[in-house]
């Protein structure tokens, strides 16, 4: 059975995480939290290593943790830090490209010798961008600018990768994680961002987790360079009215 690597496993990563291991799936998880993080590893038999992405070293040491061979990578870290433009500073918005993008890059760049080591005809990477990299809102410079860059690096890997390894991403617009708590906590702000989706609601971890555990399996095996986005219909869709 294949064996992924999830960096990232409270909401849409924690929810991939069991979709994986409920198919038999191996799994080497990685996250912050040292409290939770060892509960889900032995709740679903999986290796974990505690890591920061942010901390030099830490995410390399992590990802050489799960061995010589792995047959997929999900980062599934991310951030939400929504302010105008005049209000976002340099140090914000370089935070936000380590965590987002140069995190992916590095996560990519460490796994790179034990994908390469997959048993599987192709083995496969999933990074995370956002419907505001596709769809321009206010407020949301720092965060488009970090996943703009992320749906490059998507296309570039895809293509430099090939044909042993496939690259793809999900684009979620707004959905139910403790990520996304500030934005949803409030009943009445959830439900007049949910009003603004054709579907008429907000994204649900497994919305996005189904699609996510498909990308990395064998079954996506001919899905290479995509960008594809789970959102409700709100990056290509012009609702009714
Ligand atoms: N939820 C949304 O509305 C939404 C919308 C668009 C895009 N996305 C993207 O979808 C992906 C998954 O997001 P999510 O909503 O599932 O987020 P989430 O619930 O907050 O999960 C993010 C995970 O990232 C981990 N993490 C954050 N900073 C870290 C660091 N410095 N080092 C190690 N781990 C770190 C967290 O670890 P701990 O829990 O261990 O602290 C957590 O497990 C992200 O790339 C996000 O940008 C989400």
């Amino acid at each position: 059975m294949p064996t992924y690597i999830i960096i990232g496993t409270s909401g849409i990563g924690g929810t991939l995480a069991r979709h994986l291991a409920a198919t038999g799936n191996g799994l080497h998880l990685i996250s912050r939290n040292a409290e939770r993080l060892p509960a889900l590893a032995t709740e679903l038999g999986a290796s974990h290593a505690v890591a920061d992405v942010m901390q030099e070293g830490a995410l390399e040491a992590a990802i050489a943790a799960a061995g010589p061979s792995i047959d997929g990578l999900a980062y599934c870290v991310g951030s939400i830090n929504l302010k105008p433009l005049g209000r976002v500073s340099d140090a914000e918005a370089l935070a936000d490209f380590q965590l987002n993008a140069l995190g992916a890059f590095r996560a990519v760049k460490a796994a790179l010798p034990a994908l390469k080591g997959s048993v599987q005809p192709t083995a496969s990477v999933l990074l995370f961008s956002t419907v505001a990299v596709r769809q321009g809102f206010t407020s949301h410079a720092s965060i488009a600018m970090a996943k703009g860059a992320v749906e490059g690096l998507t296309r570039t890997l895809a293509a430099e990768l090939a044909p042993k390894i496939r690259v793809n991403a999900i684009a979620p617009s707004l959905t139910r994680t403790p990520l996304a708590a500030s934005l949803t906590a409030s009943e009445q702000t959830a439900n007049a961002i949910a009003a603004l989706h054709p579907l008429q609601r907000l994204g649900e971890p497994e919305d996005v987790a189904g699609l996510a555990a498909l990308l990395l399996s064998p079954q996506a095996g001919w899905i290479t360079g995509q960008v594809i986005g789970v959102d409700g219909g709100r990056s290509s869709l012009r609702g009714r009215g």
